[in-house]
């Protein structure tokens, strides 16, 4: 079997390659990182048993099924519930503040246990980062950097007022949602504050992404196992059925957090079809694919979305810069901005 690293790649079939993707797929390769590409392009070839890029092209060009199975293997719909659960705390904690509400007459309950997160794998991050946190308060230096990143996450929440956007509604927008589990976590906070905030708003969720397999499986809403690693007991036994099946059972979503979702199909690089403005905006493991360049150009689109005030949070991992725009960080751990045209630091 042919290596990955021992396959090469010039740029004339690698031209000519994608211009021909694009005109079938439409999609937008240039704003994808090339290693990225690459990367795809090549774990495709030792599939389908092609030695070189020209043998591709032409297996590529005369088969309408491998177009697809390249596009599917293109996106990386990988994602969980309650993905980096911190970051949703956060959100939560945000929102709360946001609408003037004190998080301590609230029952909610995001942070998985320790055991539970061990379940599905020894090795887990997330069961690491408790561990980690645990730790974390036997060693008093450390213990003043959180009192120091506590401080500084409350002067921002001063700055934070979550005002409805239209007609005393909220926008949020899971932008790319793969399977759903991004959203519908969100929902399920949403819906969890709902029935204990009086006055509570209005809100709408849009969930988009580019993966058509990703779309459909996000509107049926039944999901295996894996994807249940971080979700907390409280959140599924409160949103979840069990479906009993012969190869085991199935995570069925409750059809009352499926209302406030529309799912869209899209490309986002070449804009965002809803006519919404949002006033929260999760891009989280997106960019990462991105090259620099058309980062920028997909960032713009982002910030023209964002009401003033607005919030986008990025991947935890997606460390990119402290300010862009009128985009400025406001939580350095968990990758969040708000979008304010006047100077907060
Ligand atoms: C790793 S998932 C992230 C899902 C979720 N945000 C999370 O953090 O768990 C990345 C998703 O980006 C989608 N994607 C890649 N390029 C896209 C594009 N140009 N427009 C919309 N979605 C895209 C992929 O289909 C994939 O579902």
């Amino acid at each position: 079997m042919k290596l990955i690293e021992s396959i090469d790649i010039d740029n004339i079939s690698y031209q000519r390659l994608t211009t021909f993707l694009k005109s079938k797929t439409g999609l937008n390769f240039q704003y994808y990182n090339k290693s990225f590409i690459e990367k795809r392009i090549k774990s495709r070839m030792i599939r389908v048993y092609c030695k070189t890029l020209d043998e591709y092209y032409s297996y590529l060009s005369s088969n309408t099924e491998e177009i697809k199975n390249f596009v599917e293997g293109f996106t990386i719909n990988y994602t969980f519930f309650f993905r980096d659960y911190d970051v949703f705390e956060t959100f939560q904690d945000i929102f709360l503040h946001g609408l003037g509400v004190n998080k301590k007459h609230i029952k909610s309950n995001i942070r998985p246990t320790a055991a539970k997160l061990a379940k599905f794998s020894s090795k887990s991050n997330a069961a690491k980062k408790l561990m980690k946190n645990r730790r974390l308060y036997t060693k008093p230096e450390k213990y003043y950097v959180d009192i120091f990143i506590f401080l500084n996450r409350l002067s921002f929440y001063e700055k934070i007022k979550l005002l409805p956007s239209e007609k005393n509604c909220i926008n949020i927008w899971s932008c790319p949602c793969a399977t759903g589990e991004e959203p519908y976590s969100i929902n399920m906070i949403m819906n969890n504050l709902k029935t204990q905030v009086r006055r509570f708003p209005k809100y709408r969720i849009v969930g988009s992404d580019i993966s058509h397999e990703a779309i459909k499986k996000a509107n049926i809403a039944i999901y295996p196992d894996d994807s249940m690693k971080e979700i907390s007991d409280y959140y599924k036994n409160k949103y979840f059925t069990i479906q009993e099946t012969h190869y085991g059972h199935n995570n069925l979503i409750k059809e009352s957090l499926k209302k406030e979702i529309e799912f869209v199909r899209e490309d986002v690089t070449e804009g965002h079809s809803k006519p919404y403005k949002y006033d929260i905006i999760f891009c989280r493991y997106l960019l990462i694919y991105f090259n620099h360049k058309n980062r920028d150009e997909f960032l713009k689109i982002l910030e023209s979305r964002l009401n003033e005030n607005g919030i986008l949070i990025l991947g935890k991992t997606e460390t990119l810069f402290d300010s862009w725009g009128s985009l400025q960080l406001i939580d350095s751990r968990n990758r969040i901005y708000i979008k304010s045209q006047s100077k907060l630091f």
